[in-house]
């Protein structure tokens, strides 16, 4: 485990009723010998107040950039720099939006805009704030911008209301914080990603394609990044951002993506195909549109190449991790599936559960045999399933 006590952690609270919470998640930290700089919001202040913060961290706690602490009247500058992350637990709805514009009208906002260290964010809101498209676009702009997302929970809200918007656990955050100081197992790795569906033309505004949104692969994407891994995404169509530090190709056709993994598989480490590639392009696509008549259509359609296949087929190929989308028979299928396409790790799911959804479940099979990655949001399984890749790809190199 890395060596937590010379960590440093700059703890922002902003306005919200989860700020009690945090006077635990201080202590948590405190006992794992982290040094914490509470700076809050004057919102905060009137759910928790400074004196409680002050004693539990054992430092003088800022919450105005005109406050009296700092000679230079700097504290923006001054706490930013002489920290290894800035974590805001509670963060509302305001704050992020805040956070995502770059406002900067206080002393915790400044310092989160001044910042050049990482940043944790714990939202914390009602349930129908937390699910306003705004705060979506706010919280899929974050991550963007790198800063890494904790939570929220789903479950009874403060004003009565059940849903998601409640801040994680006091201990659910100290892990979390504990985890994003751990060693990045993959610096230096080079990882090759396929995500999202690809799209077959048939005419000039008809096509083939499926339902993929491309959440489960930009979701390893991130997991990968969080890791150290230099990650190449090669993308088909999806309404996602990127995750920040990824060099992302975007990409329509299969025979697109099949052409830019020849491109790049040579120089990767680890290839993980997650992409829902279309099986069967049409033989002879109409470059106008064609036009309706009152009898039927017939479309030819010829086999795509299989691009996991081709990678695994190398000569020297890299550590392959493929996916399995099943309706029915997972186990069966998955473990034929890994045998045909002669992979180390297949990731099987139910396509019914796991295509567009922001939840899934996996099951890994590799030469050990299975192992279940229970229900979870698609960036925490992709986290699980990242620490399975690196023991296994560890053990083979
Ligand atoms: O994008 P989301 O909405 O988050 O949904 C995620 C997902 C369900 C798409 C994802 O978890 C998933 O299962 N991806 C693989 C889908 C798929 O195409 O499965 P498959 O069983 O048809 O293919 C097996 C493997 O071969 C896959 O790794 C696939 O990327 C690869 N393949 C398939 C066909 C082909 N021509 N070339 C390939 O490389």
């Amino acid at each position: 485990m890395e060596q937590i006590q010379t960590k440093r952690i700059v703890l922002g609270i902003t306005g919200g009723i989860a700020a009690y919470k945090s006077a635990e998640l201080t202590r948590l930290l405190v006992n794992q010998g982290i040094q914490i700089q509470v700076a809050m919001t004057e919102a905060a202040c009137h759910f928790i107040t400074p004196t409680t913060m002050q004693a539990l961290s054992g430092k003088q706690v800022f919450i105005n950039q005109w406050g009296e602490h700092t000679a230079n009247h700097m504290a923006h500058i001054n706490l930013s720099r002489a920290t290894d992350a800035i974590i805001i637990a509670p963060a509302t709805a305001d704050f992020i939006a805040k956070l995502v514009h770059g406002l900067a009208d206080d002393l915790l906002s400044t310092l989160c805009l001044a910042r050049n260290c990482p940043m944790l964010v714990a939202p914390a809101m009602n349930r129908q704030m937390w699910e306003n498209p705004a705060t979506q676009r706010n919280i899929q702009q974050l991550v963007a911008d790198g800063v890494t997302i904790l939570g929220p929970a789903n479950g009874t809200q403060a004003c009565g209301e059940e849903g998601m918007g409640r801040m994680l656990e006091p201990s659910e955050l100290a892990r979390a914080v504990l985890t994003f100081f751990q060693p990045k197992l993959l610096s230096g790795v080079k990882v090759l990603l396929t995500a999202g569906p690809t799209y077959e033309a048939i005419d000039a505004v008809r096509g083939i394609t499926n339902r993929s949104s491309g959440k489960m692969g930009y979701a390893i994407a991130q997991a990968a990044l969080e890791l150290g891994a230099e990650v190449t995404l090669i993308s088909g169509p999806t309404a996602l951002p990127c995750p920040h530090g990824a060099a992302l190709m975007n990409i329509t056709s299969a025979a697109e993506m099949f052409e830019l993994v020849q491109k790049h598989v040579t120089d990767t480490d680890i290839f993980i195909s997650v992409a829902a590639v279309a099986d069967y392009r049409v033989a002879q696509p109409s470059e106008q549109k064609i036009k309706k008549s009152t009898g039927g259509l017939t479309l030819e359609l010829l086999p795509n190449p299989d691009i996991l296949g081709y990678v695994s087929g190398l000569p020297k190929p890299p550590f392959c991790v493929g996916f399995a989308a099943e309706s029915h028979n997972l186990y069966e299928y998955a473990a034929t599936k890994r045998k045909t396409k002669k992979i180390p790790l297949l990731a099987a799911n139910l396509v019914q559960q796991a295509i567009g959804a922001d939840d899934n479940e996996l099951v890994l099979f590799d030469d050990a045999g299975e192992h279940v990655l229970p229900r979870a949001n698609k960036l925490k399984l992709a986290r699980a399933l990242l620490q399975h890749i690196v023991k296994l790809y560890r053990r083979g190199n």
